[in-house]
């Protein structure tokens, strides 16, 4: 696997979101219908932008292509709230997904909520230790086959964001964060379980990322989602407004 990072990972630039989504749906069908050795992991980005895929995905051509009970579903990151919150990214993705489509429910991995928020992440870590089989990552054996991802105006990506002690996280596969510039407590993977990703994919639209994406893929320290690396690839879907000029 080639190790790539937000610098050297490949672009690949779309009219609008509705192509840029739709190359992504399709690229997941694809990978996920050819993986036999084992269950297809993927984990999810919270937040607006990816939504349009989960809805796709969850309707045709889509939703009765997929081998959903051959799938394992994770979330990046969320909000420490009840599922049915609002501004839960697990409630958003029962919404949208996992309540259209015949995946089992085991298959579907949540963010745990109860107790402290220090209590959930270390049950969400156990969780991807159970299911990665180890609980330390070996090199060349990947934790997810997918891990996407969103990028905030700010450079955070999952609950990666500025100035946080998570940033620093190198042990730990879940951990807390209490985002000054965001709502809510969050509980995110870090940097070595998003690493653990055979393709890491950034879904990124808008005028208003341009700059970001500039700035990521130049490895901005200043920006969380700059260190981000993936064991294997990683690309960024972008659609043109959020393309940087030079692409
Ligand atoms: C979240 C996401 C977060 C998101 C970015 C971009 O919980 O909000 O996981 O990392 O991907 O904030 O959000 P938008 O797609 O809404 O711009």
């Amino acid at each position: 696997m080639t190790g790539q990072n937000t610098r050297t990972g490949k672009i690949a630039v779309f009219a609008d979101r509705e192509a840029a989504t739709r190359h992504l749906a399709d690229w997941l069908l694809q990978e996920a219908q050819a993986k036999k050795d084992g269950p297809f992991s993927i984990a999810l980005s919270g937040g607006s932008t990816p939504q349009l895929l989960y809805s796709m995905m969850a309707s045709e051509p889509y939703a009765s292509r997929f081998p959903w009970a051959r799938m394992e579903f994770f979330l990046g990151d969320d909000r420490f709230l009840a599922h049915d919150h609002e501004d839960s990214n697990s409630g958003m993705l029962q919404r949208l997904l996992f309540s259209r489509v015949p995946v089992p429910a085991e298959n579907v991995h949540l963010i745990p909520t109860a107790g402290t928020a220090e209590d959930a992440a270390k049950e969400y870590d156990a969780e991807l230790k159970k299911f990665y089989g180890a609980d330390t990552l070996q090199p060349g054996k990947p934790l997810f086959d997918v891990n996407l991802l969103g990028l905030g105006s700010d450079g955070h990506t999952a609950s990666l964001f500025p100035g946080q002690p998570v940033l620093k996280e190198r042990t730990a596969w879940v951990s807390t964060c209490v985002p000054p510039v965001a709502p809510y407590t969050r509980l995110t993977m870090t940097y070595p379980a998003i690493d653990a990703s055979r393709h890491v994919v950034f879904l990124v639209e808008g005028a208003s990322k341009r700059e970001t994406v500039a700035k990521v893929r130049a490895q901005d320290p200043t920006c969380p989602a700059s260190a981000i690396t993936a064991m294997g690839d990683l690309t960024w879907v972008l659609d043109r407004d959020a393309a940087p000029a030079d692409v």
